[in-house]
């Protein structure tokens, strides 16, 4: 494996393969895109569009490899053009929907690789339809368009995904998608219904005419290794007109480790209207829920089910609706609904670097372990975890009817997260702590293989390696096998049949497996 990689490294191959860049641009105006939605990089519009939905700033420094040009399709048909004319000039292509990627592959390569980022921001609608309780949303559409256009079309329709109002529809949903609706409605890719992809052979598909493979592929295997899609149904699910939200921190001296320890086993068993995350940092706990129903309905379940949060009462309680509850949670009480429709990556944000990887607990940790934790969080750069409790619905569907395999036997999900300051850090240090704690975590997390969600993507779970001129299958399934474990095969077949030539490739792209080897 070490002589693969240094024979047969990304940067050479890519780099040996031949790109004319200016045919690929000729191409793009003979195919009829106009020239105003094509930028190259001495356009003074080059770098502030690059820069516009980049979220992780460490991403947006001078070594990065940025793109030989930008292209923002506002027609179904200009991308079906660029796929075509990247493929007869030798130019790849990396799709942009929010760009909220955490490795950045949405508009930089980790290698010298000449590409072009398109970026779908202009293709954003959302159509509702609340006879039958369903939308049709595009890749470039926000997580916060598209739960605002539902909040406006009916007070009792919401869709479960993300928290963060910016992340974009295109990399979340082929990704998979969760959020506070995780445990009553599943994952945003168990609504899906339909899809619009662009192929390799820049064709124009649908759920019937791409086939149940590929249908498949996208609803969690990750868009970039099948093409580009375009835009997606989604079945809307029925939420109250009220719903109940509480934040509630509990310091270490106020118990935080036996609750934590406890929240374990009582969060994942909850009943399904009552979501209730952990914030874990420095040395508070702050329990973040949102209940489908009143305050009222609420506090019996939370003295039933969870008494250890013994400072829960009713004074905790906000009651709102469901659309004031998404800005409410992730932006903060003074937020509004029209924040939803806000694109701009905070300013604040902005300014912060970070690293982050995830894990998956199916055995609750043991206390002794919790103290440890919490020393760790202690210590001078420490950095965050979010713990997002599964169970419920999220359980109920098969690991292998969809590519996310983090189904039943999951109590949580770990994100483990630390941010610096851009102004006089790099974050080494930062990093640094996030790889030790990762591995101080390793015995007490899931094993063989110790799984990921795909969409906190971390290239230090393992890149591909590219042996002629494709990925290869057996390297690839070093991270292939943590993000998606037993479907990881699967994918590699799919995309052996819809991209065998490896066309729409990244460091964690799905490897081509031919069906005959
Ligand atoms: C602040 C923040 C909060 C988050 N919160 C949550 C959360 O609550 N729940 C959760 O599940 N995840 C969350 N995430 C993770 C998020 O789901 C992923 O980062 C997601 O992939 C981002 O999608 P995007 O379109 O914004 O990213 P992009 O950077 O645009 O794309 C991500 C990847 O998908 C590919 N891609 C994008 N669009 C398409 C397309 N149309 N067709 C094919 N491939 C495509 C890109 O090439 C890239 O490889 C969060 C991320 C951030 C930064
Ligand atoms: C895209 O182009 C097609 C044909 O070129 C046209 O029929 C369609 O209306 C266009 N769509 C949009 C949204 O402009
Ligand atoms: C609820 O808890 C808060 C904080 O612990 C306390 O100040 C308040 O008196 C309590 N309210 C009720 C109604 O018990
Ligand atoms: C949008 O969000 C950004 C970053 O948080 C903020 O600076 C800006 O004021 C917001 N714009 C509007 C119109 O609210
Ligand atoms: C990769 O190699 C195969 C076999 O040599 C060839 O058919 C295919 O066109 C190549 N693909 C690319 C993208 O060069």
């Amino acid at each position: 494996m070490i002589v693969f990689t240094l024979l047969c490294s990304y940067a050479s191959i890519s780099s040996s393969q031949a790109t004319s860049s200016d045919g690929f641009l000729q191409c793009l105006s003979a195919s009829g895109i106009p020239s105003q939605l094509v930028f190259t990089q001495s356009s003074p519009s080059f770098t502030p569009l690059l820069k516009s939905s980049i979220r992780n700033p460490k991403f947006f420094t001078p070594s990065i490899v940025r793109p030989l040009y930008i292209v923002t399709p506002t027609n179904a048909s200009h991308v079906q053009a660029a796929v075509l004319c990247g493929r007869r000039n030798g130019m790849r292509i990396r799709v942009r929907s929010g760009g909220h990627d955490y490795e950045g592959l949405s508009y930089r390569s980790e290698h010298a690789e000449v590409f072009t980022v398109l970026d779908l921001s202009n293709l954003r609608a959302v159509r509702v339809d609340t006879q039958t309780s369903t939308a049709w949303v595009d890749s470039g559409a926000t997580l916060g368009e598209l739960y605002y256009a539902v909040g406006k079309a009916s007070n009792v329709l919401g869709f479960p995904a993300g928290l963060c109002p910016t992340v974009g529809i295109g990399g979340h949903f082929s990704g998979g998608g969760f959020g506070m609706l995780l445990r009553k409605y599943g994952l945003a890719i168990d609504n899906v219904l339909d899809a619009v992809l662009v192929d390799a052979r820049g064709r124009l598909l649908s759920k019937t005419t791409m086939g149940s493979d590929v249908f498949w592929a996208i609803r969690g295997g990750g868009g970039e290794s099948f093409g580009v899609v375009l835009s997606w149904q989604v079945r809307l699910v029925a939420v109250p007109p009220t719903v109940t939200v509480f934040n509630l921190p509990v310091s270490a001296s106020q118990g935080a480790v036996d609750v934590v320890t406890r929240w374990q086993q009582v969060a994942p068993a909850l009943p399904d209207d009552l979501f209730i995350r952990v914030l874990v940092q420095q040395q508070t706990a702050n329990f973040q829920s949102l209940f489908l129903g009143t305050c009222d309905a609420l506090l019996p379940v939370m003295s039933s089910r969870f008494p250890e949060l013994r400072w829960f009462n009713r004074s905790f309680c906000k009651e709102m609706t469901w659309i004031q509850s998404v800005p409410y949670i992730y932006l903060g009480s003074g937020s509004t609904v029209e924040d939803l429709l806000n694109r701009t990556t905070s300013a604040a944000v902005f300014s912060s670097g970070y690293k982050a990887t995830s894990d998956y607990v199916r055995q609750a940790i043991p206390r002794d372990v919790w103290a440890t934790i919490f020393a760790k969080l202690a210590q001078p750069n420490a950095g965050l975890m979010i713990l997002d409790p599964y169970g419920a619905q999220a359980a109920a569907v098969p690991e292998s009817s969809t590519p996310f395999p983090h189904r039943a036997g999951v109590l949580y999900n770990i994100q483990y997260m630390n941010f610096w300051s851009m102004a006089g850090s790099d974050g080494s240090v930062q990093t640094k702590w996030i790889r030790d704690f990762y591995a101080f975590m390793a015995p007490y997390v899931s094993s063989n293989p110790r799984e990921a969600y795909f969409n906190y993507r971390d290239l230090d779970l393992g890149e591909n390696v590219v042996v002629g001129n494709v990925s290869s299958y057996q390297a690839g399934m070093v991270w292939g096998q943590k993000y998606f474990r037993g479907n990881y095969q699967r994918l590699a077949m799919v995309k052996a049949e819809i991209d065998p030539d490896d066309y729409f490739r990244n460091e964690q792209s799905i490897p081509p497996l031919p069906k005959s080897k």
